[in-house]
């Protein structure tokens, strides 16, 4: 008799988690439109931010909160009054919200960071969660540095949470250190010695530093898990968290195995993983698992001889499964509305009509300079028209001139969102150096330039490239990325979008001071 498999919910945590890591900050509108494709995706919860860390942070929450409906919006907070209240009323607009509450219970954390007692953490521990069970019916607690704490007291605390109201219990290897077996023994240990637990959900939040976060995660439902805490591409601190697509690919193609099911509509990975790595300027290797350029490619005679034999000898989930329909089919300036709509969508992109007509705008003039069109140039029209932060500059002309023996030039004309119009030109070393100093002159932004980088976005010699600009500016990092059939321009676009970034957040931080000054003490 089969038994009905058990519910794991998902719990994606790349707005927070994710975001923190070097190079993957989000503007607020990104990190709408994030968590739009999070729930269009199915995940059960969607971790929005820490809402004390910043006033950024604190609105974002609050309108991913007010915004999506669907999974439970939670918020991070640290074991303070403050925090938990922070996170409560950046959350109050969601009809379902959840207070994430977490505390540091190693050794280690205990000595070097919170300079605390075990008896301390206790009574931080409960009366954190019982603050936030007073304001939200929906508590989780994380033991931050489980992995490493002594059992019999993580136990402890763990025990303490529950009593002080938690409802769910999240077991993280925040630094990403212990192995399967090890893992699997501590879940075994906390479900047979804590007091309650059978009345809680028990989560799991690993780290990939030994690159096990996904096989310490599966073994963590194995042993009684019925939560995961991961991000799409594995985005998170340092080598990154669990990755949602590869472990939700492995708890459905090895469900004989696990028996477990999750609500994730497989067929939205692809495109997901497409728009983060697209907004976060973090690109997805070619052999990353299921959502990797190779994970679908057959490249050795024999495998393509079982291939075509039949598609199981080489391959253990079709491509559609995660929502990878690319094709060979080629669009071009003779392609209509209609045939390009079908591309979109099968591609897993959905558009109001307002963006459709733009992005159709956008192919149109594209298919006049380029003959074919393949999948990946109508991937990166939608993903650019839809992210690319709008002014306050806009380029209006490139000039470039290079000579292999001798300096070039860029002449670049810029008009800005206050009716201002610049000419500036500039030499450098290169036509690319030429125009980011030209944009430097005519914005009067100077940044320290860390990596430029190009890559071709589809097939032939006329293909797009996509530039990336990752620079530094008053010790912050911004990024920007344009694509075009001409890289000089893609570049050149990718630099301003920095700059416009530059000029965004200064003009966040004026506004809130004047409201700030403007505001009665
Ligand atoms: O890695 C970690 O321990 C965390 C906690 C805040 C859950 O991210
Ligand atoms: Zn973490």
């Amino acid at each position: 008799m089969s038994t009905q498999p058990d519910r794991v919910l998902i719990f994606d945590t790349t707005l927070r988690d994710g975001e923190q890591s070097p190079g993957c900050s989000m503007t607020a509108p990104e990190k709408l439109r994030v968590a739009r494709a999070l729930g269009e995706l199915g995940v059960d919860v969607i971790e929005a931010g820490f809402p004390a860390a910043s006033r950024g942070d604190f609105d974002s929450v609050a309108t991913v909160a007010r915004e999506v409906r669907g999974p439970i919006i939670c918020g991070l907070a640290r074991c303070t009054f403050e925090d938990i209240e922070a996170a409560a009323r950046a959350l109050s607009e969601a009809p379902r919200h959840r207070i994430h509450v977490f505390l540091a219970t190693s050794a280690i954390h205990r000595q070097y960071k919170l300079n605390m007692a075990q008896e301390e953490i206790l009574r931080l521990a409960a009366a954190g969660v019982s603050r936030a069970r007073a304001l939200c019916d929906d508590v989780e607690f994380s033991a931050e540095d489980a992995s490493r704490t002594e059992l019999e007291f993580l136990a402890q605390v763990l025990e303490a949470a529950i009593g002080a109201g938690a409802t769910t219990l999240n077991i993280p290897d925040t630094v990403g250190y212990t192995v399967p077996d090890e893992f699997a023994e501590l879940f075994r240990y906390l479900r047979k010695n804590v007091r309650g637990i059978e009345k809680v959900r028990l989560s799991v939040h690993c780290h990939d530093d030994l690159g096990m976060a996904v096989a310490n995660s599966l073994t963590a439902v194995v042993a009684g898990a019925r939560q995961i805490e991961c991000t799409i591409n594995g985005i998170g601190e340092r080598a990154g968290n669990c990755s949602l697509e590869e472990v939700v690919m492995a708890l459905k193609t090895r469900a004989a195995f696990f028996n477990v099911s999750t609500g994730v509509q497989t067929t939205r990975l692809y495109p997901t993983s497409r728009l983060v790595s697209s907004i976060t300027g973090m690109p997805i290797p070619r052999n990353k698992a299921v959502v990797g350029e190779n994970a679908f490619a057959h490249e050795s005679g024999i495998h393509q001889h079982g291939m075509l034999k039949h598609h199981s000898t080489y391959e253990i989930m079709r491509p559609q499964e995660v929502g990878l329909a690319r094709t060979h089919l080629v669009l071009g300036k003779h392609s209509g509305r209609h045939a390009f709509r079908e591309r979109v969508q099968a591609l897993g992109f959905e558009l109001d009509e307002a963006e459709f007509n733009r992005v159709f705008e956008e192919f149109k003039a594209l298919a006049d300079k380029k003959k074919e069109l393949f999948d990946g140039d109508i991937e990166a029209l939608v993903l650019r028209a839809e992210g690319s932060a709008p002014g306050p500059w806009t380029l209006v002309d490139l000039t470039t001139e290079a000579h292999s023996n001798g300096p070039a030039r860029a002449v670049v004309r810029l008009t800005h969102a206050d009716g201002r119009a610049v000419e500036q030109t500039a030499g450098g070393d290169g036509p690319v150096d030429a125009a980011f100093k030209a944009i430097e002159a005519a914005t009067g932004i100077s940044v320290a330039l860390r990596k430029f980088e190009v890559h071709a976005v589809s097939e032939g010699e006329d293909a797009q490239g996509e530039a990336r600009v990752y620079v530094e500016y008053n010790r912050q990092s911004y990024r920007g990325a344009s694509v075009s059939t001409n890289i000089v321009e893609s570049g050149t676009r990718a630099f301003l979008e920095v700059i416009n970034r530059i000029e965004q957040s200064h003009e966040r931080v004026r506004s809130r001071k004047e409201r700030a000054a403007a505001t009665p003490a």
